[in-house]
């Protein structure tokens, strides 16, 4: 069977940067996987290249082993990878119902009109109100996003995410900016998506509790290159990564 996920020595150059440098790992079908690393170290850029926002300047991405690399983001977003951002990305002026339907339509770009006339509009109708209700906004629903507060904000995010049903979610940074309880929240959020909708997910975090507490596995990258690979007790006693990137005094708790 081959790896939901592969990418194998991917390198993305802006210009002289190199921001992600020969990185290669792979992820199971159901797993929660981790990467992590100091600010600038290439996260949000691997992200973007696997989700085809920028082409790699060399290595591949696979998808269910088939080779996704350079493809266009809604070809891949189509195969089944979807995207949280590291930033609030809703559209303000809009209901959380809009936003919703309108995360849904994206995939329908060629032929909307198309789209609302059909019968699959009417049951996306209905997963809308699933998917509301799974991420805790379904109260909410017709109030426009942008007076939503923060965390609710994030949460909507993910929710337009999981609307088209991806076999594999990029959330980047889901926790940053939420207070203590909604961090916990997004973590339970995160580890119901696995194991109540079957989702694989690539996450990017600082917060250590959170990724300790929900990955199987994490990568550790600095300065766009891979540091270390192993189970979070792996990479919690790894002298590399604690002198790159955790330090001495790291709490965990
Ligand atoms: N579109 C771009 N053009 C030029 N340089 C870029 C671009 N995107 C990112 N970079 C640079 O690539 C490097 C990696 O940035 P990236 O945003 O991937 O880091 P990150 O690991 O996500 O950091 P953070 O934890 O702060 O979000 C940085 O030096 C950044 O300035
Ligand atoms: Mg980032």
């Amino acid at each position: 069977m081959p790896k939901l996920l592969e990418v194998r020595d991917l390198t993305k150059r802006f210009g002289g940067l190199t921001a992600v440098s020969g990185v290669s790992f792979s992820v199971d079908e159901g797993d929660i996987f981790g990467i992590i690393g100091p600010n600038g170290a290439g996260k949000t850029t691997l992200f973007n290249v696997i989700a085809g926002h920028f082409r790699p300047t060399s290595g591949t991405v696979s998808l269910g082993g088939q080779d996704i690399s350079g493809h266009a983001c809604d070809e891949i977003a189509r195969r089944g990878i979807a995207r949280t951002f590291q930033a609030v990305h809703v559209f303000g002026a809009h209901t959380v119902r809009e936003n919703l339907r309108r995360a849904q339509v994206l995939r329908w770009r060629h032929s909307p009109r198309g789209y609302f006339s059909s019968r699959k509009a009417v049951a996306d109708s209905a997963r809308l109100s699933e998917v509301a209700e799974f991420i805790g906004i379904g109260s909410v629903l017709d109030l426009p996003a942008g007076g939503l507060a923060y965390g609710l904000q994030k949460m909507l995010g993910v929710g337009m995410a999981i609307m088209v049903a991806p076999r594999l979610l990029l959330m980047d940074e889901p926790a940053a900016g939420l207070n203590s309880s909604e961090k916990k929240e997004a973590g339970r959020l995160i580890r119901r998506l696995r194991d109540e909708l079957g989702m694989t997910i690539l996450l990017v975090e600082h917060d250590m509790p959170l990724v300790m507490g929900s990955c199987d596995r994490i990568l550790v990258v600095n300065r766009g290159e891979p540091l270390a690979l192993g189970t979070p007790a792996e990479i919690k006693a790894d002298a590399s990564v604690i002198d790159a990137y955790l330090g001495e005094d790291y709490d965990f708790a």
